[in-house]
């Protein structure tokens, strides 16, 4: 399995090789591949590995989704994604058929998230037709092809705006700790020929004060029935800072992000990452060594502070249960 290593962009274009489920866990855990659906679509293809072994059967598989499935705890495509893969597995009569019965689940489950980003890129570019050509929208972390296998969430929409000949332009938060926003974001736009601005995560409030900002749009990890969502730490700040500032928030996300089992976003498990990520940057201390730290990766945005949900099935606005479920929960 060949993954762009995420951790070395922008300064470098490097890929890395995983063999086993435990090395793609392992690149999961470590970022080098990130963001929901795509761990999601990298977890499928990590499953796979597993069968490299000869003597593996159906129970080494079931083994490598605990362990792929222990890499992240927040993001809910990637347990959506092994789930689809151990019940593929399952349906397998005898060993001969499992290697082509995973390998096909795993090119559907990518196949099917390049489809539904190209939808939600539709339906957002569709719902934001009245904005007027040049306008500028402001997005955290990266959701975009590099969190996906499509055109990305928050991104697609922007790309197919841009297609429309719409030139937007994106206001792009850096993304403490890890700067997904500065690292991969502005990278991504820069090589579509979007025009876009980097600015610290603690500039957006006074951004939203004295530079146009049609809307705020983000991706999600998980997305509980009432419609609040996680997502990146900082993206609620920032949709009590669009409130104050009466801009619309929106959210991007594939059905697979969506959690029906979770009534509201309290439940949804928020990742903590290690405290080195914000005592050192670069292998140089940014904080005195000992200082106490907490260090969530996630936070949950309430329905209440979002103005729509743009799905591959469309747009919920205002997110509320019945409006969520009639459009996306399973039957
Ligand atoms: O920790 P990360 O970089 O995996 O966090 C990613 C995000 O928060 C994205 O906004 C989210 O996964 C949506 S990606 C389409």
């Amino acid at each position: 399995l060949e993954l762009l290593d995420q951790t070395r962009l922008p300064s470098e274009l490097h890929y890395l090789e995983c063999r086993t489920a435990d090395e793609t866990a392992d690149a999961i855990a470590r970022l080098a591949v990130r963001g929901a659906p795509a761990i999601g679509v990298a977890a499928a293809y990590g499953v796979c590995l597993a069968l490299n072994d000869p003597a593996a059967d159906v129970a080494d598989v079931v083994a490598a989704c605990r362990r792929l499935a222990a890499s992240r705890p927040t993001a809910v495509n990637l347990f959506w994604a092994l789930a689809r893969m151990e019940q593929a597995a399952g349906r397998c009569a005898d060993r001969s058929q499992l290697a082509a019965v995973l390998l096909a689940e795993a090119q559907a489950i990518e196949a099917e998230d390049q489809a539904t980003c190209a939808a939600i890129g539709r339906h957002g570019a569709d719902w934001f037709d009245a904005l007027p050509d040049g306008c500028s929208l402001l997005t955290h972390c990266n959701a975009g092809a590099l969190a996906t296998a499509g055109d990305g969430t928050a991104l697609a929409v922007v790309f197919e705006l841009a297609r429309r000949g719409k030139r937007p332009h994106v206001w792009v938060d850096e993304t403490r700790p890890l700067l997904q926003g500065a690292r991969l974001t502005a990278w991504e736009l820069q090589q579509r020929g979007i025009d876009c601005t980097l600015i610290c995560d603690n500039m957006a409030a006074w951004v939203m004060r004295r530079r146009p900002v049609a809307a705020v749009i983000t991706g999600a990890d998980r997305i509980a029935a009432n419609g609040d969502a996680a997502n990146k730490i900082g993206t609620y700040g920032l949709a009590l800072l669009a409130a104050a500032h009466r801009i619309p928030f929106y959210v991007a996300a594939p059905r697979s992000t969506f959690d029906f089992s979770l009534p509201t976003g309290d439940a949804i498990p928020i990742e903590e990452r290690a405290r080195e990520e914000i005592v050192r940057w670069a292998g140089v201390a940014t904080a005195p060594a000992a200082t106490h730290c907490f260090n969530p990766a996630f936070d949950v945005t309430p329905a209440a502070l979002i103005a729509g949900l743009i799905t591959d099935r469309g747009v919920v606005a205002p997110p509320a249960p019945e409006t969520i479920a009639a459009l996306l929960a399973p039957a």
